[in-house]
């Protein structure tokens, strides 16, 4: 059972998690100054709710690349599941089915990726361009096999930047063993690929069949590059406060890669994302959809697969009543009016 809410889920966590575990999953990069904007950015945009609206029926539902999902909160892909409960990913896997929410598995994964999916609803892979460009496209193939029905590569990630907890010592991706046919954790072709580029997407594309998501991008040129490279959708994203310290907030970013591209491609947003509100925030800036990062992970820590599910289940409850009270029907019904800006 997850804490009501007036008790904090992170406080939960740092108490059931090991102290570097917690840190790990916790940190962000340099000093940390992107991570402790992140959250207050989304807070910083006032709501401007609608009135004599019927909402007698609220529907949280959003199509993203084609295929209806029950809600716009979606499981960003975060590393070593294993570190947060025993069944790791496989439980995350279950907690989302269970809740309905699309889950983005990371390649940085503590299990299997075929047992994964066989615990999960529909998902979604993430894959990190790695010097042997065959162990991505691996990961990418079987991926596909498996029944992943799109690829999100992350492209905000030329170097893993430094951060003041490393993983923990023998926290080893084992996700990748699917497709490492006995190849040592540190050889150098399974670093992240500095000269990652426009056709690594492409490539990685032809080779699943997938639609590609481009995760990282905060500004509307990069997206255009993406949109060029094939990419069907971008996230905006700062990793959560991990890669480039000191970057303009996702709202704002948001804003300008939605003017840019977002006739095109879907744009996503994560990074602090924590309330109904901040969903709806991020859609009347023009997001089709959110991804969370950490409180996952937490929720993962206090209470393993059905914790995720309650998380994800109250989430979407809280996003239902927030759309409800802000005088919208659905997701696809909030527009650009709902938040402060140029046009209001
Ligand atoms: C991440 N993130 C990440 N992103 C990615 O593309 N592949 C990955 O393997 C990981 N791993 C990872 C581990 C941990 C511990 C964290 C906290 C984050 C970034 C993640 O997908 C997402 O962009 C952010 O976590 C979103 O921010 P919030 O919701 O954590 O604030």
């Amino acid at each position: 059972m997850l804490p009501p809410r007036s008790v904090s889920l992170v406080d939960r966590a740092r108490e059931s998690l090991p102290a570097e575990v917690f840190a790990y999953y916790a940190a962000g990069a340099g000093a940390q100054q992107t991570l402790a904007e992140q959250e207050q950015a989304w807070r910083e945009i006032g709501l401007r709710p609608r009135v004599l609206q019927d909402v007698s029926l609220v529907s949280t539902e959003v199509s993203l690349l084609g295929d209806t999902v029950a809600s716009p909160i979606l499981i960003a892909p975060t590393a070593l599941h294993g570190l947060a409960h025993p069944d790791g990913e496989l439980a995350t896997a279950r907690g989302a089915r269970k809740a309905g929410c699309r889950y983005v598995v990371s390649m940085r994964a503590s299990r299997r990726l075929s047992s994964i999916a066989e615990e999960s609803g529909p998902f979604w892979q993430q894959v990190y361009v790695l010097n042997d460009r065959g162990i991505s496209d691996e990961v990418a193939r079987r991926a596909a096999q498996v029944g992943a029905t799109a690829l999100v590569v992350t492209v905000d990630t030329p170097i893993v930047a430094r951060k003041p907890a490393e993983i923990p010592a023998l926290a080893w991706a084992t996700g990748l063993l699917d497709v490492l046919d006995g190849r040592d954790p540190a050889d150098p072709r399974l670093q992240q690929a500095r000269d990652l580029g426009p056709p690594d997407l492409r490539r990685l594309h032809e080779v699943s069949g997938l639609p590609v998501v481009a995760k990282g991008v905060l500004r509307g040129d990069q997206a255009l590059k993406c949109r060029d490279a094939g990419a069907a959708a971008v996230v905006v994203s700062t990793h959560g406060g991990r890669q480039l310290d000191g970057t303009i907030t996702v709202p704002a970013a948001l804003a300008e890669v939605v003017r840019t591209v977002g006739g095109e491609v879907e744009v996503y947003a994560d990074g602090g994302v924590r309330t109904g509100g901040d969903v709806v925030r991020a859609l009347a800036l023009g997001a089709r959809a959110v991804l969370i990062g950490r409180p996952v992970l937490w929720a993962l820590a206090v209470g393993g697969a059905a914790g995720v599910h309650e998380y994800l289940r109250d989430f979407t409850a809280d996003l239902s009543e927030t759309l409800a009270l802000a005088g919208c029907r659905s997701a696809a019904d909030v527009g650009a009016d709902l938040v402060e800006g140029p046009a209001s």
